[in-house]
């Protein structure tokens, strides 16, 4: 059939019929139109709604929901629901190649609907297929689409599989937009995004965040192009960080930060008295700041670290500082890493195949844990992902979970409060689950 005409009919057909059956929970229906490949994951091209999307807001809130599934908000299925059947058609999807993050025009994932619905248990299935999909990329190498500009972002695993750059990048700490929501699988553009108007996207990558001009505000750090590179509302979160990887504060600790941004841990750090400091920073703005008169880690106190222990900056890349440490046979009870413009795979290289070498056998190992955390449900895919991991490489993570207040603290809504001037809001979800991670036993 080449006409035109007679295509676009059939194939919104096909999509509505789907999103139908989908919606109606209708198995039986759905099962062999779901046997042709692309069909699990076809998107109305005006609502940008996915078979996912469909079966789970056609469930509606569940009862006692004020629209997420916050705390003692259980989704208890409303009466009017097969909830059981809903299930079945979710499972049912992601065994046909449904895809758990694509957008549609609201910018919500299927995940982000039963987050809203108060649907927990659909929730956690997409959850499931999230990091199920997410660890078979890491596996595919997709995680190594580093420098994966706007026009990756639509790619779907097919053409991932072929060793193009695509969505496998992760989101450590701030940066990149929502690179782990797939936008619309056949433009690579996010359906209706214009709706939005958001700023246009610029990726942000180690290298050239490293050769940017970086403003210092009382409250923030941010890059030439406004992300936040460090922000001091997160000083709570860096707080809870230094009083659980060194229990007590006990002084006399060996200490390794990489990533100073605005010195928020390392003067936390640097309280306890302990008898090594070792920070490693990258960006020359960042270490001519150190280097400053009257800077809390200039020459005088690197001097003052006592007999047998050393304070010290290093200037450069954690790439190539930390094999200098190992072979200098450097060993810390605490290291804590946070670092800009890099995404997951160097988090992932450093836990992988430095801790080991650098972390005291009784040591703490800690992170920034922003992976994802532009979108709850990508969130918690990902504090999966990194404790399958971390496991793989030998550790056992405990989660904290720490509050964050988003509207009390001004965190509320892109560009107001605590993110004016700052170009993306690079943390939205209302908890940080804080990671300490130390050898397996
Ligand atoms: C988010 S800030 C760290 C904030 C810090 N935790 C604090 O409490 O203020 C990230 C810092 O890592 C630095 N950085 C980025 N890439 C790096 C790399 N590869 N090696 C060392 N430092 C790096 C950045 O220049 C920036 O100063």
């Amino acid at each position: 059939m080449d006409d035109p005409a007679f295509e676009t009919p059939s194939l919104d057909l096909n999509t509505q019929t789907i999103l139908l059956h989908a919606s109606n929970h209708d198995l039986e229906a759905l099962k062999p139109l779901l046997r042709i490949p692309g069909n699990a994951s076809v998107q109305d091209p005006e609502t940008g709604m996915t078979p996912l999307h469909a079966a789970i807001s056609a469930c509606g809130p569940a009862a006692g929901t004020a629209g997420s599934l916050g705390e003692g908000e259980e989704g208890e299925g409303g009466e009017e629901v097969d909830i059981e059947k809903a299930k079945e058609v979710v499972k049912e999807l992601f065994l046909a190649g449904a895809i758990w993050n694509d957008l549609d025009a609201e910018g919500e994932t299927p995940g982000c609907v039963a987050w809203r619905l108060g649907r927990k248990e659909l929730y956690e299935l997409v959850v499931e297929a999230g990091v199920r999909a997410e660890m078979l990329l890491g596996l595919m190498g997709g995680y190594e689409a580093l420098e994966s500009g706007e026009e990756d972002e639509g790619m779907d695993i097919e053409e991932e599989e072929e060793g193009e750059e695509g969505d496998g990048v992760i989101v450590v700490r701030k940066g990149e937009g929502e690179s782990n929501a797939n936008a619309d699988i056949t433009t690579g553009e996010k359906p209706q995004e214009a709706k939005n108007e958001e700023p246009p996207k610029k990726d942000v990558n180690s290298e050239d965040y490293l050769k940017s001009a970086l403003k210092f505000e009382d409250d923030k750090l941010l890059d030439e192009d406004a992300n936040g590179v460090m922000m001091a509302w997160e000083t709570d979160i860096m707080r809870r960080s230094v009083d659980l990887l060194l229990p007590d504060l006990k002084p006399g600790a060996r200490i390794l930060n990489i990533g100073f941004g605005m010195g928020i841990i390392d003067r936390m750090f640097r309280a306890t008295s302990p008898l090594s400091h070792h920070i490693i920073e990258a960006h020359p703005a960042v270490l001519s700041k150190i280097k400053e008169e009257g800077s809390d880690f200039g020459a005088a106190w690197e001097a003052s670290a006592p007999e047998g222990g050393k304070y010290v900056v290093h200037s450069g890349r954690w790439q190539e500082i930390v094999p200098k440490l190992l072979e200098a046979g450097e060993v810390f009870d605490a290291i804590y890493f946070d670092t800009f413009g890099e995404d997951y795979t160097q988090l992932k290289l450093f836990f992988s195949e430095y801790v080991v070498g650098l972390l005291s056998p009784e040591g703490r190992f800690g992170f920034f844990n922003g992976l994802g955390a532009d979108r709850r449900v990508c969130y918690d895919v990902y504090c999966k992902v990194v404790e399958l991991d971390l496991c793989d490489a030998g550790m056992d993570v405990e989660f904290t979970d720490v509050p964050v207040d988003l509207e009390g603290m001004g965190l509320g809504k892109d560009g107001e409060g605590e993110w004016k001037g700052v170009r993306r809001r690079y943390f939205a979800v209302d908890l940080y689950r804080l990671p300490i991670c130390t050898f397996m036993g």
